[in-house]
């Protein structure tokens, strides 16, 4: 098992290796173009807006019929639409680019990489910090879009350091795949992930475990992202499908029915999607 799952770590790496050669994936943060969410200019309600249609949730109601399956009164689930694409170990990301990105205007942690987000679900980012707000919760954007690059250097220095406990080079490769993938199939390169935490998480100098868990910010987010188009994207009880331990902070956006349901059924991406390797 373990020798499969580091075939094809090895494979995704050769094919982004290609990829980010070939896109703009090492540029720097800097040369991200500032247009914001629209959200700035205006204070948006902290009532889950209207995202029904498919202009609202962003899906692509031009999509291929073959490949929509239909779901007898559920959401229609169309892999080829955006909002559901699917990035995990075994499905690395064809192409990483900022052309979708704008800068978030929620808070966000000052040494992080929480700035950028998919401009068709940045608003929503927005809507959900302002309900959490409301409720006295202060979310703190941690870490959202990433580079090549940047998953590179959170995945080595995650190897190095578990090589400098001893472990050989084999064994701190597995053991940082538990929670950080590799570059290349990282959901944070989509722009549509996002590890919350909050103000005073960060004042008290917390890093990400699972004690965040316990707090009111993450039982909330728990409970209401789903109203925003989110989803706890790597459950603890899903950690055998998403081959990702338990992730309270890590929040994915797939459209507020998609996320809905996802919810209601207690279920993973990989298992809304069918795609159970
Ligand atoms: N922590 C998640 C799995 C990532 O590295 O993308
Ligand atoms: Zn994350």
């Amino acid at each position: 098992m373990l020798l499969i799952r580091k075939r094809i770590i090895a494979s995704a790496l050769a094919v982004m290796t290609t990829v980010c050669l070939l896109s703009s994936c090492s540029a720097g943060w800097e040369d991200l173009e500032s247009v914001g969410t629209g959200s700035g200019d205006s204070a948006p309600s902290s009532e889950p807006q209207d995202q029904t249609g498919s202009a609202g949730n962003g899906t692509d109601s031009s999509s291929a019929e073959g490949s929509t399956i239909q779901t007898g009164g559920k959401p229609e689930i169309n892999p080829d639409d955006w909002n559901l694409i699917l990035v995990n170990p075994s499905h690395p990301l064809e192409e990483i680019t900022r052309d979708n990105l704008v800068e978030l205007t929620v808070t966000q942690k000052s040494n992080g990489n929480g700035k950028y987000f998919d401009r068709r679900a940045a608003e929503y980012v927005v809507q959900m910090f302002e309900a959490a707000k409301e409720e006295g919760i202060n979310l703190l954007s941690r870490s959202t879009f990433r580079t090549y690059n940047l998953q590179k250097t959170y995945f080595d220095s995650h190897v190095n350091s578990f090589m400098a406990q001893g472990m050989t080079e084999d064994e701190a490769k597995e053991k940082t795949l538990d929670y950080t993938a590799a570059p290349g199939t990282s959901e944070h390169h989509t722009g549509l992930a996002i590890d919350i935490t909050t103000s005073e998480w960060e004042a008290d100098g917390k890093g990400l475990n699972d004690s965040f868990a316990e707090t009111d910010a993450a039982k909330w987010l728990k409970e209401n992202a789903h109203k925003y188009g989110f989803i706890l994207r790597y459950p603890k009880e899903k950690e055998s499908i998403t081959k990702i331990k338990y992730e309270p902070w890590h929040f994915r956006y797939v459209g507020v029915e998609h996320a809905t349901e996802i919810y209601s059924r207690g279920i993973c991406l990989e298992e809304y999607l069918g795609e159970l390797d």
